[in-house]
This record gives C-alpha cells, structure tokens and sequence, in this order.
C-alpha cells in the first residue's frame, strides 16, 4: 500500500487537537469497553449454567438472577461505552475505520440487527427466568451466542481495519470489484484470547460479590463464601488460560519480546496469585484495570507499528487547534462524567449495603452529588445550546 493513498484518506481539515490524546484516550476508552464485553459474556455464559442448578440448589437460586441481571446491566454499558473509542479511532485512524466499514459494510449492517436481536432475547431470558425458577435456558443460549457473534464482528471490522496492505485484493479480488460489503477476517489466536478474558473476569467479579455482600445479615455466611470459593477457581482457571491464548496470539504477531508484552504476562502472573490466596479482591480488581490497559496499549501497538510501517504516522497528522471545543470536550469530561458517575456509583453502592429499603434523600453525601450533578448538568445545556446557537448565528448571518 502506497503512504499516499492513506495519507489522501485522511480528513483535510485536520484535527481539532494533539494526536496523542487522542491515541491515550482510545486505549482508555477501548478498555472500559472490554470490561464490560467480557463481565457481560462471563456473567451471561455463567447464569446459563446457573439455570441448569438453579430449582435443585440453594445456592444458585440466589446466584442465576444476580448473574443475569449483572449481564443485562454490563451490555447496556459496554453499548455506551463502545462509541468513545469509535470516535477516537475514527479521528485518527479515519482511513482505517472508514475502509474497513466499506469493504465490511453488510457486516455492520448486520452488526446492528444482531445486537438488536441479541439484546431483545436477553431481555426475554430475564424474564423467563424471573417468572420460573431454571426458566429460559434456550432463549438464554440463543442470546448468549447472538452476542457473542456481534463480538466476532467487532473482531471482524478491527482486524481488517489493520491489513491496509490487503484491501485492494478484498476490494476487488482478482481485479473484479466486490461490491458485496461482505468482506469478513479472523485472526483466531487474537480473538479467543480476547474473548477467553471473559473466564476470569467474571471469576473477579464473584469474589467482589462475595466480599461486598460479607456485610449483609440477610445473605448466609455459607453463601457468601460459596460465591468466593467458586469466584477463586473460575478466575484462577481462566487467567491460566488466558496466559496461554495470550503468549500464543503474541507469538503470531511477533511481539513475545516487548516490553509491554513482559508487563502484560507479569502482571497476569501478580493477578493469579491475588485470585488465589483472595486476600482483598477490591486490590485485585485495581490490578485487573492495569493489566485491562496493557492489553489495550497492546492491541493500539500492534495497529501502530503496522501503520508506520506503511508511512501513515499518526503523530504526523495536521492538527488544526480548536481550543474551545477541546476544552468543552474535557471539561464535560472530566467535571459532569466524573460527578455523575461518582453520583450514580455512591448511590448502588449504599444501595446494595442497606438491608430494606434505601432512602437516597436522607443520604447526606448522596443528595450532595445529586444536587451536584443536576446543577452541572444544567449549566452544561445552557452552555452547550448557548454556545451552539453563537456559532450557528456567526456563520450564517
Ligand atoms: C455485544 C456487543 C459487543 C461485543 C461482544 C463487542 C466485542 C468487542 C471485541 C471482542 C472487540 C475487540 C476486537 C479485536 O480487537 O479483535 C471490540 C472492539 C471494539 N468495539 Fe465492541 N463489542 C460489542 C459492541 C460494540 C458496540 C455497540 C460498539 C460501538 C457503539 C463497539 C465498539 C467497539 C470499538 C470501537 C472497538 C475497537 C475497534 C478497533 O480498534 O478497530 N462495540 N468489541
């Protein structure tokens, strides 16, 4: 692939601030993304085995609706959070993102449909499973692997998205132009291993279950310690197996060696002696997020390097300072993000702690951020409508 084509594909106007922030917000963001993919398909996957145990065991009468909702909530997020890192990747990785839409463009089509689909069965299993104990199972399954096709798309648009030296051939194979949209690559090593992380993901998150509801008189001390023991093997299971997809995908793309490969392995090694000895599961979740972000300056890596290769640097990109809406993006960011989730965290937090009924307007600290974040949010739309009607009026006026 010759530099100029993808250099010609990029967005003339330029870029409204600094690549690497961009870059840096992108694998933040693409983390936070994973996170909830794989709590989502590790909870789901788990609650559909829940349903088998479900009528005949205690435990997991408890257990089965807790997972089910938890997967419900999760993919409702990671949809949330999948659009931050479209829009970085597409900022400065236009050429790529743009193509790979084009070649795939049936695919995204049918990307859309699936999570429609996918998500409408989930509600169904939810639901069939609220109304009778073990109910649901087939409806579950279905659901379960809709969506996990929707993942394999994903997969699909991120790995053509990096193969800039193929598209003329997917384009127009044997010099016949596909108009198809049907363009679809695997890279298997690179998929289980993302996917494989869904194990002890949900294994992690069993343990802050159990630790969490430690304090609650009304979930027995068997049951609690139940979820954490089946919380250590699942998650000591699955990081080993995550270990081993994982050496096996860097060892197909050439980067056994690196340093951020080292790190990622180091700290896979440091996570599965905290799942073991389960000491204090809220510090292993801490390092699950570092270890989250490795694997995501991995993957960013990876595309990196190819596209230098190629002489597509994205730190060479023009950059046509745009300080007001930057500084509109941070601060909306930053000050409203941050105070709103603070808000909504504190709040299922205390939630979850009170036996009965929590009473949110007798909370000090969460009407404090309630009131915060109705007051932020409010300024935010007077500022943001304000500011937008100024610059729609200067330039038509
Ligand atoms: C159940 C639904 C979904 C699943 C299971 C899923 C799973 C995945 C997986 C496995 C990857 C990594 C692919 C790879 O690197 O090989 C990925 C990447 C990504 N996903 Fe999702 N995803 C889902 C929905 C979404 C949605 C709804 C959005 C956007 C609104 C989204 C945005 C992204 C983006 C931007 C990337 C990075 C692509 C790139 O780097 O080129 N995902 N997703």
């Amino acid at each position: 692939m010759d530099a100029s084509v993808l250099l010609a594909l990029r967005d003339p106007a330029g870029i409204p601030f600094y690549p690497v922030v961009f870059q840096a917000l992108y694998i933040l963001t693409w983390a936070l993304h994973a996170a909830f993919v794989l709590l989502a398909l590790g909870s789901m996957g788990l609650s559909i085995y829940g349903t088998f145990k479900q009528k005949d065991d205690s435990h997991w009468k408890i257990l089965t609706p807790h997972l089910i909702q938890t997967g419900k909530l999760s993919i409702s997020i990671l949809i949330v959070l999948g659009v931050a890192p479209l829009l970085f990747t597409q900022v400065i990785y236009d050429p790529n993102w743009y193509v790979a839409n084009t070649l795939s463009g049936m695919w995204v089509f049918i990307f859309i449909y699936t999570l429609l689909v996918g998500y409408i069965l989930y509600y169904w299993y939810y639901y069939a499973n609220k109304a009778k104990e073990g109910g649901g199972k087939l409806v579950g399954i279905v659901s379960f692997l809709v969506l996990v096709f929707a993942g394999i798309l994903m997969h699909n648009f991120a790995v053509t998205s990096i193969m800039p030296n193929e598209w003329m051939n997917m384009y127009a194979p044997n010099g016949v132009v596909d108009t198809s949209g049907l363009t679809f690559n695997m890279d298997i090593p690179r998929l289980v291993f993302l996917v494989s992380l869904a194990i002890p993901v949900v294994g992690i998150f069993l343990q802050n279950y159990s630790r969490f509801l430690s304090t609650r008189e009304d979930f027995s001390e068997d049951f609690v310690k139940y979820c954490a023991i089946l919380g250590t093997k699942i998650g000591a299971v699955g990081l080993v197996i995550s270990a081993v997809t994982f050496i096996i995908w860097m060892i197909e793309v050439g980067y056994l060696m690196n340093p951020l490969t080292i790190a990622t392995i180091i700290g896979v090694l440091i996570l599965l002696y905290m799942v073991y000895t389960n000491v204090n599961s809220y510090i292993t979740t801490g390092v699950l997020v570092v270890v989250a972000l490795l694997i995501s300056s991995i993957r960013e890596l990876i595309r990196f390097d190819i596209m230098t290769g190629l002489g597509y640097n994205i730190y060479d990109y023009p950059v046509n300072l745009e300080l007001p809406s930057i500084t509109m993006f941070l601060l909306t960011f930053v000050i409203m993000g941050f105070i709103g989730v603070a808000y909504l965290l504190t709040m299922a937090w205390k939630v979850g702690k009170t036996q009965g009924v929590f009473d949110g307007s007798k909370d000090k600290a969460v009407t404090r951020l309630g009131n915060y974040t109705l007051f932020i949010m409010s300024i935010w739309m007077v500022i943001y409508f304000g500011w937008g009607m100024v610059t729609l009026f200067k330039n038509i006026l």
